[in-house]
């Protein structure tokens, strides 16, 4: 497996949950992304950035846009953390919103994260309430993945954290 770092990148703390859980079946080492430098990375043949989805977007992946060049011989990979449940042409769009140019065959893998709209802060609880506004006035027969989740979690703590999720990456890194 070689030596190996797993990055993380959570506001809400699903990520961190799959970032230690990973760092406990691998034995690599743990950083935050956000603390971490691109040359700090030179003794790793593995690097999975793990980041939170908000908004569409995956946190952290700026460190891999800056740094891609540099990892040209180091194995990759990429674990997205979202509230919605996975679904394969959801995830695809995901991916080619988030992946593009040199970063687009970078392996992604995807875990399912937690909701718990009192930990958010009060911006993220104000865009989430606006968001949830606008997706009640569509047709729910017509709602994206995302949205079902959204509104299925009104009000609700959610919690669809799950090692199962791991299963591909760890597969993968090994
Ligand atoms: C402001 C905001 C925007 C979000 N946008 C998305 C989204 O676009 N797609 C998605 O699947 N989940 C979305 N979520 C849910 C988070 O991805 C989910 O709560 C995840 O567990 C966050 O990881 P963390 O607990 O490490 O912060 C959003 C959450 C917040 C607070």
């Amino acid at each position: 497996m070689g030596k190996g770092i797993i990055l993380y990148t959570s506001k809400y703390g699903a990520t961190k949950k799959y970032a230690d859980w990973l760092t406990e079946e691998t034995g690599f080492d743990c950083m935050k992304t956000a603390d971490t430098k691109i040359k700090d990375m030179e003794c790793y043949d593995t690097i999975v950035l793990c980041g939170g989805i908000y908004a569409s977007g995956i946190a952290g992946l700026s460190f891999f846009r800056k740094s891609h060049k540099a990892f040209n011989n180091k194995k990759l990979a990429i674990l997205c953390v979202g509230a919605s449940p996975f679904e394969e042409k959801a995830f695809c769009e995901m991916k080619a919103h988030n992946l593009k140019e040199d970063l687009k065959d970078i392996p992604v893998f995807y875990g399912r994260g937690a909701w718990d709209e009192e930990k958010m802060s009060w911006k993220d609880r104000t865009l989430c309430n606006m968001l949830k506004k606008a997706i009640a006035k569509k047709d729910p027969d017509t709602y994206e993945p995302w949205m079902k989740a959204l509104m299925s979690a009104v009000d609700k703590t959610c919690d669809w954290t799950d090692k199962e999720y791991l299963e591909p990456l760890l597969d993968y890194i090994r």
